[in-house]
């Protein structure tokens, strides 16, 4: 899969799957850029990255923050000199049943989950138009296109990242951008250690392919949607999920 040469932005690098796919995205021969807003992992992973001989930088934003973020893409380009690929990465949940949740729980999901795609998305779009390349891939979720009970804001935010790649890929498709989401069942990270081991265990029986997903299933799906080989794959939401969705 060809991505080497090629400079990648991931946000939500720093831990989970976005720090596995900075380090495949490495292995595969791309410069890397993390942004997050947790600077202890992020500087970790990315001084650990470099002592192994790769191109890579960490960037500390919160991706719903519209001046940090334009603050973030100048610092990285005057960096790297182009960004050619953009993993919408970084997201969080706070779960609650919908009587219980509070409306300020809510925004927060959504300005995280859908508002921080938007700004760096906006923030890096002009350069890849120019370039006449790119690849825009977001995380949505299977909570966004099947629902899940007390996930109101988290399902309703990754919903909507389906919205936001298809209108990209209509607005930015002729621009020889493409734009595109993975929308990953259970996967082991730190976001659903806070499931108890019996609704684990439940999951698993649920899913055709019997296991939880690892972080590197999803970054193989980021890296394939980032690949010139994907070229002529736009729109489209990639489910990686053991099949429980079908
Ligand atoms: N783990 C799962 O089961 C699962 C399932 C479906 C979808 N996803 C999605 O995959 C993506 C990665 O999830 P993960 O499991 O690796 O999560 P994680 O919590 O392990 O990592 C998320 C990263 O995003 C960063 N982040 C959070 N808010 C941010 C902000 N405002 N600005 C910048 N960085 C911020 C965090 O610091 C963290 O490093 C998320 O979008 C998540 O919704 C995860």
């Amino acid at each position: 899969m060809r991505i080497t040469g090629r400079t990648a932005v991931i946000t939500g690098g720093a831990k989970g799957i976005g720090a596995v796919t900075a380090r495949l995205f490495c292995e595969q021969g791309a410069q890397v850029a993390i942004i997050d807003m947790d600077e202890k992992a992020g500087d970790e992973l990315a001084r650990q990255l470099h002592a192994e001989g790769n191109d890579i930088a960490f960037f500390q934003a919160d991706v719903t923050d519209e001046l940090q973020v334009g603050r973030t893409a100048e610092a990285i380009l005057q960096q790297f000199g182009k960004v050619d690929i953009l993993v919408n990465n970084a997201g969080i949940t706070m779960d609650a049943m919908t009587l219980k949740m509070e409306t300020e729980t809510f925004r927060k999901v959504l300005d995280v989950n859908v508002t921080g795609i938007f700004n760096c998305t906006k923030a890096f779009i002009g350069g890849m138009a120019e370039a006449e390349y790119g690849r825009i891939i977001s995380t949505s979720s299977i909570a966004g296109t099947g629902g899940n009970v007390g996930q109101a804001n988290y399902a309703a935010s990754k919903a909507a990242v389906v919205g936001l790649t298809r209108t990209w890929a209509k607005e930015f498709g002729p621009k020889g951008v493409t734009a595109n989401a993975v929308a990953p069942g259970f996967i082991e990270t730190e976001m659903i250690h806070t499931i108890p081991e019996k609704v684990a265990a439940q999951i698993r029986q649920l899913t055709p392919s019997p296991r939880l997903g690892t972080p590197e299933d999803v970054a193989n799906a980021y890296l394939f949607l980032a690949s010139e080989e994907a070229g002529f794959v736009n729109g489209t939401v990639l489910e990686v999920d053991g099949g429980m969705l079908k």
